[in-house]
């Protein structure tokens, strides 16, 4: 802002104000991520990433195949106890579009999230704390889009303290399919093997009665 000389007084004290505007911020956001974190999942501090292993990780427990248009369960948690997180912004992606998220979270029932609208058309795409508690684990259940058969992964933001986070620590990538594949049905087949087996011994042993 340039100043003219007469209305000097005026113009100082207005740029101050824009000064103090755009100043970034360095306090946390204790009641969620900010709507400016979408974009680029940083927690908007004013503190750059950490560039270390993320020591937390976003776990689905199911495995890396889901039927399509059924939800999947995510555990937002600590690999070591003793660490613990104050902050999160979680949202899932096709594999080859990291520019929108996609699918929807359910609303969360524990109070430890809350969700968010990111990008222009997006919908409840995102979720992120409520406050800034220390917690270890967060459960969330997200439902992928209307017949999608793609291959998403879900990336989070971790905010151990204002200064300390990690930005998009990745989760396995989660393929939605019409069947899951006979590999990972594996423990399952293994299972009813067992069973078949005990039925015929038994029926083997009541013949040879
Ligand atoms: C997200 O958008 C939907 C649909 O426009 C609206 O009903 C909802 O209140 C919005 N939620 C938030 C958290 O902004
Ligand atoms: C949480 O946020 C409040 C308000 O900004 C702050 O006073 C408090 O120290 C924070 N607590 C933790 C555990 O960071």
């Amino acid at each position: 802002m340039s100043c003219h000389k007469s209305t000097g007084f005026t113009c100082a004290v207005a740029s101050a104000f824009l000064l103090i505007l755009v100043m970034p911020s360095i306090h946390g956001t204790p009641t969620g991520a900010p709507a400016a974190a979408c974009k680029d999942m940083t927690p908007q501090h004013g503190y750059t990433p950490q560039t270390s292993a993320s020591p937390f990780k976003t776990e689905i427990p199911v495995g890396s195949y889901v039927l399509m248009d059924d939800p999947v369960k995510l555990e937002l948690r600590s690999s070591s106890a003793g660490d613990t997180f104050k902050g999160f912004l979680v949202m899932a992606f096709d594999i080859d579009d990291d520019s929108t998220p996609i699918g929807t979270f359910k609303t969360p029932t524990d109070g430890q999230a809350q969700l968010m609208n990111c990008t222009a058309n997006g919908v409840l795409n995102a979720a992120t704390h409520t406050s800034n508690s220390t917690k270890s684990l967060v459960n969330l259940e997200w439902q992928p889009p209307l017949y999608y058969m793609g291959i998403a992964v879900f990336r989070t933001t971790y905010v151990q303290d204002v200064k300390t986070y990690w930005t998009k620590t990745e989760s396995i990538t989660v393929s939605f399919v019409m069947e899951i594949p006979s590999s990972a049905s594996h423990l399952l087949l293994q299972r009813s093997s067992v069973w078949a087996g005990l039925v015929a011994v038994s029926l083997l042993a009541f013949l040879m009665r």
